[in-house]
């Protein structure tokens, strides 16, 4: 991976004016990649791959936009459904994704997480994930969560079964306390979700954290989706209003 953009490239600047108030945390439902595929004449593993050669750009712009956190829905407790060769590619990837790029994520300051479960994972992916979290724990350029074998009611159901095995009483149950169970508990909410290739639905993503998430849906294939429709969403996101339920004097 290229050294990540410095933020003073002028160039840059004038293309992709400084946002005023991005957003903290940004999740990408990256979908599309078989649909890309299909429209280039190429198998859906090479959709796959195209797919993941452009996280590699989208973390370069995350950096670059001022991004803190970023989650990515890569793998869902859903996406076992498919056919095995297609769930083997997938594990392949990122089993590939971390030999590959570890060393220079690390380099760039990426510290990375994992949110779902890993224990149906091949033993050698687990270690390399855990692996790849320990190493990097402590950079803070920009932090990578992968949803790989996520799903958001998954993540409910976990949770609600600790509590009943750490006996917490039931009036002691908070929202605040629930958040604190979730795979995302030392993470803020998302500020902004966005989802590529046209799908009006959450697909089990966050469905907790993402409460009061602003939506940014594209028709644009994941793989194609670059750095000015990122920079569209994020602008998109500065002007949107977040009321949170409450209203304007
Ligand atoms: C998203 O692309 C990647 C995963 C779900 C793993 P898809 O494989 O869902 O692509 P489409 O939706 O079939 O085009
Ligand atoms: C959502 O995409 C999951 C990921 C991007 C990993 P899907 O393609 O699995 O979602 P559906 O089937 O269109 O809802
Ligand atoms: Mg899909």
């Amino acid at each position: 991976m290229a050294e990540f953009l410095k933020s003073n490239d002028t160039a840059t600047e004038t293309k992709y004016p400084p946002l005023k108030n991005p957003p903290h945390h940004v999740g990408i439902i990256m979908d599309g990649n078989g649909r890309w595929a299909k429209a280039n004449g190429k198998n859906r593993l090479e959709g796959h791959n195209a797919g993941t050669e452009n996280l590699r750009r989208t973390l370069e712009s995350s950096v670059e936009f001022g991004i803190k956190m970023l989650t990515i829905y890569a793998f869902s407790t859903e996406n076992w459904k498919r056919p095995p060769f297609e769930v083997m590619g997938l594990m392949k990837i990122l089993e590939d994704v971390i030999d590959r790029e570890l060393a220079e994520l690390h380099k760039n300051g990426v510290q990375l997480r994992h949110i779902g479960r890993l224990e149906r994972l091949r033993p050698a992916i687990r270690k390399k994930v855990l692996y790849a979290i320990d190493l990097t724990k402590n950079n803070d350029r920009l932090i990578l969560n992968v949803a790989f074998n996520y799903g958001g009611r998954e993540e409910i159901v976990q949770a609600a079964r600790r509590l009943i095995q750490e006996n917490i009483p039931a009036d002691d149950v908070t929202e605040d306390l629930l958040s604190k169970y979730m795979y995302t508990a030392d993470s803020p909410d998302p500020d902004l979700i966005i989802r590529t290739s046209g799908e009006f639905r959450t697909s089990n993503f966050l469905i907790w954290q993402a409460a009061y998430a602003e939506y940014y849906i594209t028709p644009t294939y994941w793989p194609a989706f670059d750095k000015t429709e990122y920079y569209k969403a994020l602008l998109e996101f500065c002007q949107r209003d977040r009321r949170y339920g409450g209203r304007k004097e």
